[in-house]
């Protein structure tokens, strides 16, 4: 059963964190040159997070634009309403990507980075994208598929178990491999489809590779017992890489994929 992560002030302060290191700087860029947002559109940003991708969206649709941030959790809408302040343009609302309360045609152009991976009834929300997109409107749709992870350790049995554990903080860990064709069933005519590799290969204390493995200690530190993985294994696997790294032999590689498609 999935238990997934609560996204509250801590996570929101560990995931601005992570989301400022250059892969994640990297793949904003990469979803920027693929959308190509253009003064006036409208944007919205599904699961907007710490407003980071929106705060360039905003700069891009100018005043004379619009650019709305939708978010489940409050603690992330207060991290994306101060970063967005001073954008007249920008306002950030809760609610979920599965029921998006705004008109039909409302958009032209609906970005959703790490989040649909989270949404219990991915084919509701992809429908609602549709929806809420103008006829030749653009989505982007970016998520991991952690079965694309190459993460050296010591003990290989031992990372396979944390990381069956860290799959349940997410409603399908592999959506990457089915989003296109639920895209295509949507009604959207999918024109791109761009790898993102999060890659460290070899330690960087400002990396999203650093970042990740304190959360997912954090994660399997708490919900690790219905794994049967003690807190000391956890912590004797978050060890170890540290061990790695010093002896210059940490490996990380996982892999984003973003959609783009067409209504
Ligand atoms: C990993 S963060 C990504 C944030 C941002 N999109 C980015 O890439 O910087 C996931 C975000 O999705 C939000 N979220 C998760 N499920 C959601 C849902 N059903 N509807 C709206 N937001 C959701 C979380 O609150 C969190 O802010």
């Amino acid at each position: 059963m999935s238990q997934m992560l609560d996204f509250d002030d801590n996570a929101a302060r560990a995931l601005e964190a992570m989301y400022l290191t250059p892969d994640v700087v990297g793949q904003r860029a990469k979803v920027i040159e693929m959308l190509s947002p253009q003064p006036g559109e409208h944007v919205l940003d599904i699961g907007v997070g710490p407003g980071l991708l929106a705060y360039d969206l905003a700069r891009m649709v100018g005043e004379g634009g619009r650019l709305v941030g939708l978010d489940a959790a409050p603690a992330m809408l207060k991290v994306a309403r101060t970063r967005l302040a001073a954008s007249p343009q920008a306002e950030c609302m809760e609610g979920d990507a599965a029921d998006l309360r705004f008109p039909d045609g409302a958009f032209d152009v609906a970005v959703s980075t790490q989040v649909h991976e989270y949404v219990a009834d991915i084919d509701k929300a992809v429908t609602e994208l549709h929806r809420v997109l103008k006829p030749g409107g653009r989505t982007l749709i970016l998520d991991t598929d952690w079965r694309s992870i190459v993460w050296h350790s010591s003990d290989r049995t031992r990372m396979e178990r944390v990381l069956a554990c860290w799959d349940d903080h997410l409603a399908d860990p592999h959506l990457p491999a089915t989003l296109g064709a639920r895209l295509r069933r949507a009604g959207f005519r999918v024109l791109r489809v761009e790898i993102v590799p999060m890659f460290s290969p070899q330690w960087q204390p400002v990396s999203y590779a650093a970042g990740i493995m304190k959360t997912i200690r954090g994660y399997a530190m708490a919900n690790g017992e219905r794994h049967g993985i003690s807190r000391d294994e956890v912590q004797a696997w978050y060890d170890d890489q540290l061990r790695l790294a010093e002896r210059g032999a940490f490996f990380f590689s996982v892999n984003r994929y973003a959609f783009l498609a067409v209504r």
